[in-house]
């Protein structure tokens, strides 16, 4: 949820945190702070608001350090406030902490540790780790964080510099996202290599319960419990201008518009055409046992959950396996029943959510066969499932999930492909489906030409304050998807229905004043929808649909229509979504909201 960002080298310091800063203000944006060590005393700057506010101040300060950490929060514990912004320190103003993650046990830990003595400035459950560090240290930093860290209940990632050992950076986690960039001269620790990125592309992803020790030489891995750890260096793949704006107004806007290009790669070396088919490096080793499970659970949240969705509808059509679809956060805690002959599939952009990480650990403790779709390379969940396969979309920096979504529903299309052909899917239909596969950017690009009139139909409906979505089969989740963009970034309530749900209630909502927005292309549903479309249209209900291109009789009885080209009717939430999030995102922007960061949110839920 929150970012954190060390830097320990030869280079001034706060300049290299604020960008890290910023490259991860996506995590969390309510306030932020950074820590230095300069002329061997700890020096600390933090603020309510973005971190351009606490730039702004910073600038004034002229502090010059080569050494320090910094952190953008998203508030769990205490309100957004410059005394519950991070860094803490401990009462002797010698240790600085930046945490991301839950305390669960402070309560008690902060009661202990008042009863000794320390005073507290805020509110947070963080703030304990710097006065339970200064309780344990006895001149020895490594050994006192260690000692601190293992009293957590909870989660962290946690960066620490302190006066004692003014030339060292400690960073530790425990279910928090943590990676070391290891440069010349010089060692940077984030939540997120894109805060990273600028300065080297080779990292080393810390594991739980192990602690990382840097100086400007270079860094030392340790566990918890002092033993060495030997770490394989990696490289991060992507480039600058994929963590960058490059000229949209938005990182949502770029994200959109990139989606031919993502989906494409996606598909880029898997997608089999003359066979029919496709190879998923990733599975090789365990389609058998994924073919012959009992049934496939997939686990998500949030839109990745709609993707699950319309995995669902995918699987069992072409490859004919049982196939549910569970949140993460209700999977995890219903003891649910699972066998060693079911395989659960995570689907997760960050690969961090921690609701989905625990549905993992749930799994494979019980013996199913656990797989991963993770966006980001080397997350938690792409390390801890038993196999899987990435999205390869590209960073997805923009709050609201948009390029992980197509690219997360074609690697579903993929895999349903794979499995449809090693049981009774044909040559070819499977030729029909891949060749189809293979045509979707450019459909995307010729949706993404609309967007003019997209944007004239949001101007419609800002003065709204409620919208209903509704679509049926492989379009019902599109619905789900259309109205949870809507609603996070416009701040409209808005809700998806499948469409023939509506006559059991929310039909009773239908007047003017309701914009209801349908998916209603050319399908084997189609007739079916257009009756719900009259239904709404005999009770005064304003109707925007996405219909097929050359559809004339529809758009006679709606009063907004945006055509898409044709594609198979599995395929069809790839190309009905776009003009959803294009409507979700001209409606936000015109209302003034911050698409990027709409307000309560983060990118990353690593709380539960
Ligand atoms: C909505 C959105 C969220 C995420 C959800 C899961 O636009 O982005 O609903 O989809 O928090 O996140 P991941 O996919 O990272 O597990």
């Amino acid at each position: 949820m929150c970012g954190i960002v060390g830097y320990v080298g030869k280079q001034k310091v706060l300049p290299i945190l604020i960008n890290g800063l910023k490259r991860m203000e996506y995590r969390g944006y309510d306030s932020a702070g950074v820590a230095v060590i300069a002329k061997n005393k700890l020096w600390v700057k933090k603020r309510k608001g973005k971190i351009r506010d606490l730039e702004m101040d910073l600038n004034e300060e002229g502090i010059s350090s080569t050494i320090g950490l910094g952190h953008t929060r998203w508030a769990t514990h205490g309100a957004p406030s410059q005394l519950n912004a991070h860094p803490h320190v401990d009462c002797q103003k010698k240790i600085a902490v930046v945490h991301n993650g839950i305390i669960e046990n402070y309560v008690q830990l902060k009661s202990r540790l008042q009863s000794e003595g320390h005073h507290f400035n805020s509110e947070t459950d963080s703030e304990i780790l710097a006065h339970l560090i200064e309780m344990f240290y006895k001149g020895d930093m490594g050994f006192a964080i260690r000692e601190a860290l293992q009293l957590i209940e909870g989660t962290f990632g946690v960066l620490v510099i302190s006066t004692h050992e003014p030339e060292k950076i400690f960073g530790a986690r425990r279910g928090s996202p943590m990676v070391v960039g290891i440069g010349e001269g010089e060692t940077l620790i984030a939540s997120d290599g894109a805060a990273l990125v600028e300065h080297t592309r080779n990292v080393i992803h810390l594991e739980d319960d192990e602690m990382a020790i840097a100086d400007a030489q270079g860094i030392q891995v340790k566990t918890l419990q002092d033993k060495k750890v030997i770490k394989a260096v990696e490289k991060i793949s992507y480039d600058l201008s994929r963590i960058q704006k490059g000229g949209y107004d938005h990182f949502m806007l770029k994200e959109i518009f990139e989606q031919p290009e993502t989906i494409h790669d996606s598909m880029r070396g898997r997608l089999l055409l003359e066979a029919g088919n496709a190879k998923l490096g990733g599975l090789e080793g365990c389609l058998d046992r994924l073919r012959h499970s009992y049934r496939l659970i997939i686990t998500a949240c949030g839109t990745s959950w709609h993707a699950g969705l319309i995995g669902e509808y995918l699987i069992e059509k072409l490859a004919q396996i049982p196939v549910e679809v569970e949140y993460a956060s209700e999977f995890r805690y219903r003891n649910p029943v699972i066998t060693r002959v079911d395989t659960v599939l995570a689907i997760t952009q960050s690969g961090e959510t921690a609701d989905t990480l625990a549905a993992v650990r749930e799994a494979r403790q019980k013996g199913a066969l656990a797989l991963g779709m993770c966006n980001v390379v080397g997350s938690t969940i792409a390390r801890e499932t038993d196999a899987g396969v990435y999205l390869h979309a590209g960073p997805e920096i923009g709050v609201a999930s948009t390029k992980a979504f197509t690219s997360q529903v074609i690697t579903l299309a993929l895999i349903a492909l794979v499995l449809g052909r090693m049981g009774t899917l044909s040559s070819e239909d499977g030729q029909t489906l891949s060749q189809e596969l293979s045509l979707l950017p450019e459909k995307i690009r010729s949706i993404l030409k609309q967007k003019d009139l997209i944007k004239s139909i949001a101007e419609k409906i800002i003065p709204h304050q409620n919208a209903l979505y509704l679509g049926r089969g492989f379009n019902y989740p599109v619905a789900l998807e259309g109205a949870l963009k809507m609603k996070e970034i416009s701040y409209i309530h808005a809700e998806g229905y499948p469409a023939a749900e509506m006559k059991h209630g929310p039909i009773a909502l239908i007047d003017e004043n309701m914009p209801v927005i349908f998916i209603a292309v050319k399908d084997p549903v189609y007739d079916k929808v257009v009756n719900n479309i009259e239904e709404v249209k005999a009770r005064g209900g304003w109707v925007i649909a996405i219909v097929s291109e050359g559809d004339e009789e529809i758009s006679r009885l709606c009063d907004h229509t945006i055509p898409i080209p044709h594609t198979l009717q599995p395929l069809s939430p790839i190309l009905t979504v776009i003009p959803l999030q294009l409507l979700a995102y001209y409606t936000a922007v015109m209302k003034g909201c911050n698409v990027d960061q709409p307000r309560n949110l983060a990118k990353s839920v690593t709380v539960e």
